[in-house]
C-alpha cells in the first residue's frame, strides 16, 4: 500500500487533538475464531485497548475475556454501546448479525471495522454505509487480501498499465473438501450463502481491487448442493461437519459483466472434485496478463513471451500480518484521517456481484446490477 500513515488536512489535526494522550479503545462484537485474530493484530498496536466484548455464547465470552484481559462482557451489543462507549467496534458474529451490530454502532459514534463478506446483501450494505457516512464515522470491510505482496504486485502493474485493457479475469476458490464444521457457515438463513459468499468473496475483492474497481452491470450463474447435506464417511480435514441443518450451496460459478465490458468468472466451492484446493486468480488484458499464485506476469518483451516473476516481494505474508495490516488502516483512518483502503463501496460493489450470481441461479437467466 502506498505510504500514507500522515495526513495534515484539518479534520486529521482535529481528531489528533481528540486522541492524544489516550489510547483508541476496541469493543468486539461476536467473539468466536475470527476475533481472536482481531485481538492478536490489536494487542500489538500500543495506541489501542481491547475494552469489551459481546457474545450470545457465554463460554466464548469467557474464553475472549480471559485471553485478552477483557472484563466488560455482555451479551447484546444496544447495551455494551450504552454503557462502554468505545471508539470502534469490530464485528465478527455470522454474516448475518453484520449489519445490526454495525449500523448501530455507527448511530451510536463508533468507528466500524466488520468481517466479510460485509453483509447478506446490497439492501443491508447500503443501509451500513448511510450509518456510518450520517455519524460522520469510518466503515471498512475485512477484506485483509488486498494487502498481500502478491495482491500488491498486481496492483502496481496493473496502475502502471502492464495489463492494458483488462477483458477477463477468472476467480477461483475451491476446496476439494472443506465444509466449516464449527459455526453457522452451512446454514443459509444465517450467512447468506455457501462458499460464493464465504470464499469466493476473498478472491473477488482481490480481483476487483487489481481490476481498477470497475462498475457490475450484469450477472449470469448457478449453484449445485449435491454433497454438504449428506452424510459422509470420506476422510478429511474436516470431517463431521452438521450435513442436517446444511442449506447452501456446495458449487457456484458466475459470470460478471462490467460496464467497460470486461468480465469476472468465478468459481467457488467446499468440495469441488479437483486434483487439489485452488486459490487464485488471473488476468488477461490486451496487453499483458497475470496470475496471483505463483505470481507472475505475462508479456511481449523484445519480441519474446515473457513471465516475469517477483525476485523479492518484501512482505511477510501471513494471516498474522495481513490482519494487522487491515486493523492497522482502520484505526489509522478513524484517528488520522488516512484513506480507507476497504471503504463499505468496496464491500457493496462486491456484495452485488455475489448477490447477482445468487439472483441468476434462481432466475435461470442473467440478471441486472444495479
Ligand atoms: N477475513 C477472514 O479471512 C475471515 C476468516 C474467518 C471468518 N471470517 C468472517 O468472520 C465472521 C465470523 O466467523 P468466525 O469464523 O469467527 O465464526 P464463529 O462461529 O467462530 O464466531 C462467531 C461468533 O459470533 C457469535 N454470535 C452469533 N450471533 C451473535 C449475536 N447476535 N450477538 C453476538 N454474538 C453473536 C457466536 O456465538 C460466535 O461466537 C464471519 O462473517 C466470517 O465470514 C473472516
Amino acid at each position: 500500500m502506498a505510504e500514507k500513515s500522515v495526513s495534515t488536512d484539518s479534520l486529521a489535526i482535529e481528531i489528533a487533538k481528540e486522541y492524544k494522550g489516550r489510547k483508541f479503545r476496541v469493543a468486539f462484537v461476536g467473539c468466536g475464531g475470527i476475533s481472536h485474530t482481531h485481538a492478536v493484530a490489536l494487542a500489538k498496536m500500543p495506541d489501542v485497548e481491547i475494552v469489551a466484548g459481546v457474545d450470545i455464547d457465554k463460554d466464548r465470552l469467557k474464553v475472549f475475556g480471559d485471553r485478552w484481559g477483557v472484563t466488560k462482557l455482555y451479551k447484546d451489543w444496544k447495551t455494551m454501546l450504552k454503557e462502554v462507549r468505545p471508539d470502534g467496534v469490530s464485528v465478527c458474529t455470522p454474516n448475518g448479525v453484520h449489519a445490526a451490530p454495525s449500523i448501530d454502532a455507527s448511530n451510536a459514534g463508533c468507528h466500524v471495522i466488520v468481517e466479510k463478506p460485509m453483509a447478506m446483501n446490497p439492501a443491508e450494505c447500503e443501509k451500513m454505509i448511510a450509518a456510518a457516512k450520517k455519524a460522520k464515522k469510518k466503515l471498512v470491510i475485512g477484506f485483509q487480501y488486498r494487502y498481500h505482496p502478491n495482491t500488491q504486485f498486481l496492483k502496481r502493474a496493473r496502475d502502471n498499465g502492464e495489463f492494458g485493457d483488462i477483458m477477463f479475469v477468472k476467480c477461483q476458490a475451491l476446496r476439494r473438501r472443506g465444509i466449516p464444521n464449527w459455526g453457522v457457515f452451512g446454514q443459509k438463513k444465517l450467512q447468506g450463502g455457501g462458499p460464493m459468499i464465504d470464499i469466493g468473496v476473498h478472491i473477488m475483492e482481490m480481483a476487483h481491487y487489481v481490476m481498477g474497481s470497475p462498475k457490475p452491470v450484469a450477472a449470469t450463474g448457478n449453484i449445485w448442493t449435491y454433497l454438504g447435506d449428506k452424510p459422509s464417511k470420506v476422510v478429511c480435514p474436516w470431517p463431521h461437519w452438521d450435513y442436517k441443518t446444511y442449506t447452501v450451496e456446495d458449487l457456484a460459478i458466475g459470470h460478471i459483466r462490467f460496464d467497460n465490458g470486461a468480465i469476472l468468472q468465478v468459481e467457488a466451492s467446499f468440495v469441488a472434485h479437483i486434483e487439489k484446493d485452488v486459490w487464485n486468480f488471473s488476468i488477461m488484458g490486451s496487453k499483458g496478463g497475470a496470475q496471483w499464485d505463483p505470481p507472475m506476469l505475462f508479456a511481449d518483451k523484445n519480441d519474446t513471451m515473457v513471465n516475469c516473476a517477483p525476485n523479492f516481494l518484501g512482505s511477510d505474508m501471513s494471516f498474522d500480518a495481513l490482519f494487522y495490516a487491515k486493523l492497522r488502516n482502520w484505526i489509522d483512518a478513524a484517528t488520522k484521517n488516512v484513506p480507507l483502503d476497504a471503504p463499505g463501496e468496496a464491500g457493496l460493489a462486491i456484495q452485488k456481484m455475489i448477490d447477482g450470481v445468487y439472483r441468476s441461479a434462481a432466475a435461470g437467466k442473467e440478471v441486472i446490477i444495479k
